[in-house]
């Protein structure tokens, strides 16, 4: 009977594993930075390759982009970025902690009966905050105190200093998110593209955030991955791309990366809360060990973004259309996730305990080792490094010789890997290898001319 996992399952088993290290580790470490290991980072790799492979290489109305993570800091200005991006903190005058008294807010208002409602809407002004936190009677999670500070903005931007100097002139910012690289280079790419709409430009890359409380291990970073697409699409057809992308979102998390779907949902954000550039908007959320939290947003985030960064460069964004002899500006749907947050639901998802065992159902597509190739004896190296270099051209591959081959075989679970390919003298002699399957534990006779051709299929 497989038993719910706990986070620190994850965090050990990624430690000892190599999926995920503690950043810096040999000087005491980072806080809430952290590098990922061998299968960690072939994990990931995955990850991101089925979702160019979905939404890229399968779809041909959507082109890939890789933006400088430096950008003009004009750029963080016209898209709000610099003036708003920030979080409404509140200090504790008791224990000292720090939270953000939207979050201390919404955590209530999931336990708050009966009308919930009310504060809808007003979250973003900091005295109004400061005000439903003492209607509500919330208290300090960590010392149970009512004694909070006034709220103080604090923006979530990076800065850096290029060249010399470290003034204002030099100021710039690591990007904190990669969509408006898409919407800067909208016009270049629609031009050299010749694409009509709807065309999706889509980015996967590093975003950078100054958050004030990372959080559970991999979840909430400075430093993440997101992998995001912005959609651009004719006004008045924006409703329908919505939906249309709301179920590509869920078919990838849930069939192609194969989250359990009873782990996934979407919640929609109410018209009152959505952020100011978007007209409809909701969050796919995973059930991680630690609650529902969000993995993906989907937003509709009109001819906002274009329309700023027009105004603000004064540079023509518009899309000329030929068919209706007409020009506007797109709106856009966005559909952006985060890799890491979804490496770690994979993680979750998968970590399985069965009586005398535990493993990594991963996916066979996600999983970081496809084949693990085990000659029973040592004595079998050279028939085993033979057969290594069979699959390798193909599979990611481990080799190991060393041990009894039920301990080879425990290992290659716990890291997920779905095959494992046994040489033993007889059947090696007489052009077999014997397959073990992960999950059933069931063992095959392969001939090895058909080995590579058998493990294809089974990744399809
Ligand atoms: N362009 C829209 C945008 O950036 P977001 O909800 O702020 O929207 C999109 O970020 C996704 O990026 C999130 O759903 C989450 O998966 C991921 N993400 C955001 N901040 C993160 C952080 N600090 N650590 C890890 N992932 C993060």
């Amino acid at each position: 009977m497989a038993e719910k996992v706990e986070m620190k399952d994850i965090v050990n088993l990624c430690a000892n594993r190599g999926f995920v290290y503690p950043g810096s580790e040999i000087y005491g470490g980072l806080a809430n930075s952290w590098d990922y290991g061998p299968y960690g980072s072939l994990l990931k790799e995955n990850i991101k390759n089925l979702w160019l492979k979905e939404f890229v290489q399968k779809r041909m109305d959507t082109m890939l982009l890789d933006a400088s993570l430096i950008m003009n800091p004009k750029v963080w200005e016209a898209s709000w970025h610099v003036g708003g991006f920030s979080d409404p903190l509140m200090d504790c005058k008791s224990c000292k902690s720090r939270h953000r008294a939207d979050k201390l807010v919404d955590a209530k208002i999931g336990e708050w009966t009966p009308e919930p409602d009310e504060y809808a809407g007003d979250k973003t002004d900091s005295k109004r905050l400061e005000e439903i936190v003492k209607e509500m009677d919330i208290v300090c999670p960590e010392c149970g105190e009512k004694n909070f500070s006034e709220i103080k903005k604090f923006n979530l931007m990076l800065k850096t200093f290029l060249g010399v100097t470290e003034d204002g002139a030099a100021l710039a910012y690591l990007r904190p998110e990669t969509a408006q690289g898409q919407f800067v280079d909208f016009a270049n790419v629609a031009r050299s593209s010749r694409r009509k709409l709807p065309f999706g430009i889509a980015q996967v890359g590093k975003s950078f955030r100054n958050e004030i409380t990372p959080w559970n291990f991999i979840f909430r970073t400075r430093e993440f991955e997101q992998m995001e697409i912005e959609f651009f699409v004719t006004p008045g057809e924006d409703d329908t791309y919505f939906q249309i992308w709301k179920s590509e979102s869920e078919r990838f998390l849930t069939e192609v990366i194969g989250l359990e779907k009873e782990n996934v949902r979407f919640v929609p954000i109410k018209k009152e809360e959505l952020p100011h550039y978007s007209k409809e908007a909701g969050d796919f959320e995973y059930q991680y060990p630690f609650g529902w939290w969000e993995i993906e947003t989907l937003a509709n985030r009109t001819d906002y973004d274009l329309k700023a960064h027009m105004t603000a460069s004064g540079q023509n964004l518009s899309y000329f259309d030929t068919v209706n002899n007409t020009r506007f500006l797109p709106y856009v749907i966005e559909p952006a996730m985060g890799l890491g947050r979804i490496t770690l639901a994979a993680l979750c998802d998968a970590y399985t305990v069965e009586e005398d065992r535990t493993y990594l159902k991963l996916n066979p597509k996600v999983a970081p080792i496809k084949v693990g190739v085990l000659p029973v004896v040592k004595k079998l190296s050279a028939e085993g490094k033979k057969v290594y270099a069979q699959l390798s051209e193909e599979f990611i591959c481990e080799y190991d010789e060393t041990g009894s081959v039920g301990k080879r075989y425990a290992r290659m679970d716990e890291i997920g890997t779905p095959f494992c390919v046994t040489i033993d003298s007889e059947n090696f002699d007489a052009g077999n290898v014997t397959v073990r399957h992960r999950d059933s534990m069931l063992q095959e006779t392969i001939a090895l001319s058909e080995l590579n051709t058998y493990i294809r299929e089974k990744l399809i």
